[in-house]
């Protein structure tokens, strides 16, 4: 039997996505380094199904239709290298290696060139939406070779999730590392999405005092709404969940989360492209913060200031009125964080060259991935209407929208501050719609400290842009400024 494409890697994600494939029609080959896994495989849940279970890389790729399509779902770095090393002698000229790990988008890239220079295509792809996603429906986001493209667009395509009436979640985004550029993004947004519903939580828990039935109500009616997403609803189900004890499972977690390298990359990326996407860069050191666990007790009992638990001692007023102030504060950082997101991508597309096409990114995490919702088709609508938008907040229904929420966000933040409770992320975001929106910064003085101690120059108010002016601060330095050294 010639299979229509083969895989690699017979974990959580390589397991589900090929028997994706194989409810659609597709004749799949695979194969995996522990090969008594393709054995429980193709005795347990491919029993019966059109597979072919391979042992040797040799059999794998003897199996395969031509041009031949081999699907890596391993472990992100060096195993990639390795299993592409194995595959290079084994191929001929136009097969195609697809790599849908989480691999870093420069070695997506560097494979991309290295392949090609051998006369074979290499597409990385970012696969979102979990073990669920991938049985059902992923979000998928395909880049490098696009000469690879129309080869591998029916299979992707076919098993990708559906929204707005069979729309696929997944379409080329561009050349070299596009594709996992674009899921490392997702994923810090994700980050970002994470950590926003848990200071949301937070506060209705210590400020309003809710309990985890309330909480859960709460969500349950905040996802009929604008904020309907895949994560709420998830979070609904978790603040109802009763271990065998009779304990709500979430107050039995410890507050110490993990964290496995993506939103980390997001944020040294946007640094490195000098673009602020300051509420990832919160969500990940969040995550951080709350892994020195040992060190937060201890500082618990010496560090002075109001604390976080006994927080709704202190609450007065109208609670179903603070709810709705948190849900506005939850929205309008969740626009910020989309807002901040797209401009790195923009930022990235001119740095690296790549033709983005943000509407249809936003369409491709509409359906399958984590950080689906509704809100993703706004971002659609709003590219469509301005597709070279700089930046989405200054699209009529996000202005609108953060408009109608910018109040309660205040409210929210300044409790939260007042009463110790917590909020990098909501806080990070409105000092960035406030920055973003403060037509004059105080950014005069750091420019006239950095002329003052290494001559710097700096700009005039009312001078040409472009040209740069020095002041002799002290008398002392004379004339020369720092561009005058690098001349
Ligand atoms: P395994 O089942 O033999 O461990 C996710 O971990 C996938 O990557 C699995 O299919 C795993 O194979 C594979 N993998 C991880 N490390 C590997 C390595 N060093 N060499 C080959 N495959 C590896």
């Amino acid at each position: 039997m010639s299979a229509d494409i083969g895989l690699i890697g017979l974990a959580v994600m390589g397991e589900n996505l090929v028997l994706n494939m194989e409810s659609r029609g597709f004749t799949c080959a695979v194969y995996n380094r522990t090969t008594s896994k393709v054995d429980e495989f193709m005795s347990g849940r491919g029993k019966g199904k059109k597979f072919v279970g391979c042992h040797s890389m040799e059999d794998l790729v003897k199996n395969l239709k031509t041009p031949r399509r081999v699907m890596l779902m391993v472990k992100a770095g060096e195993v990639v290298d390795h299993f592409i090393n194995l595959l290079v002698p084994l191929l001929s000229k136009g097969d195609i290696i697809i790599d849908g790990g989480n691999s870093l988008y420069t070695d997506t890239d560097r494979r991309v060139k290295e392949l090609t220079a051998k006369d074979l295509y290499f597409i990385g792809t970012g696969v979102s939406g979990g073990e669920e996603g991938a049985l059902t429906g992923p979000s998928i986001m395909p880049g490098g070779n696009p000469k690879a493209w129309e080869a591998v667009k029916p299979i992707l395509q076919s098993i990708a999730a559906k929204v707005d009436g069979g729309q696929p979640c997944c379409d080329w985004v561009g050349d070299g590392g596009a594709g996992h550029y674009v899921k490392m993004v997702h994923n810090g947004i994700e980050y970002g999405d994470m950590q926003l519903i848990s200071e949301a939580y937070f506060i209705l828990k210590h400020y309003i005092g809710m309990s985890n039935q309330e909480i859960q109500s709460t969500f349950i009616e905040w996802n009929k709404g604008d904020l309907d997403s895949y994560l709420i609803e998830i979070s609904s189900d978790i603040f109802g969940k009763k271990d065998d004890a009779g304990a709500y499972v979430v107050d039995t977690i410890l507050d110490s989360a993990g964290q496995k390298g993506t939103g980390k990359w997001t944020a040294i990326n946007a640094l490195d492209l000098g673009i602020p996407v300051t509420l990832i860069g919160e969500a990940v050191f969040a995550r951080c913060l709350s892994s020195l666990k040992d060190q937060r007790v201890a500082a618990s009992k010496i560090l002075p200031g109001p604390v976080a638990a006994d927080a709704h001692k202190t609450f007065k007023g109208d609670k179903a009125q603070f709810v709705e102030y948190v849900r506005q504060a939850l929205f309008a950082s969740k626009l910020v964080s989309y807002a901040q997101g797209f401009t790195m991508m923009h930022a990235a597309a001119k740095e690296y060259n790549w033709k983005l096409q943000y509407g249809n990114i936003a369409l491709l995490w509409r359906g399958g991935c984590i950080i689906r919702s509704t809100f993703l088709g706004r971002i659609k609508d709003a590219f469509e209407r301005n597709p070279t938008l700089d930046n989405l907040l200054t699209d009529q229904w996000f202005t609108e929208k953060i408009g109608a929420a910018e109040q309660g966000w205040r409210q929210v933040t300044a409790a939260s501050i007042l009463t110790g409770i917590p909020s990098p992320a909501f806080t990070t975001a409105l000092s960035y719609y406030d920055g973003y929106r403060c037509a004059t910064l105080p950014a005069n003085l750091i420019q006239a400290q950095r002329d003052y101690f290494g001559a710097h120059t700096y700009e005039k108010v009312n001078g040409k842009r472009g040209e740069f002016f020095h002041t002799n601060w002290t008398g002392r330095g004379g004339n020369t400024h720092s561009s005058s050294y690098n001349a």
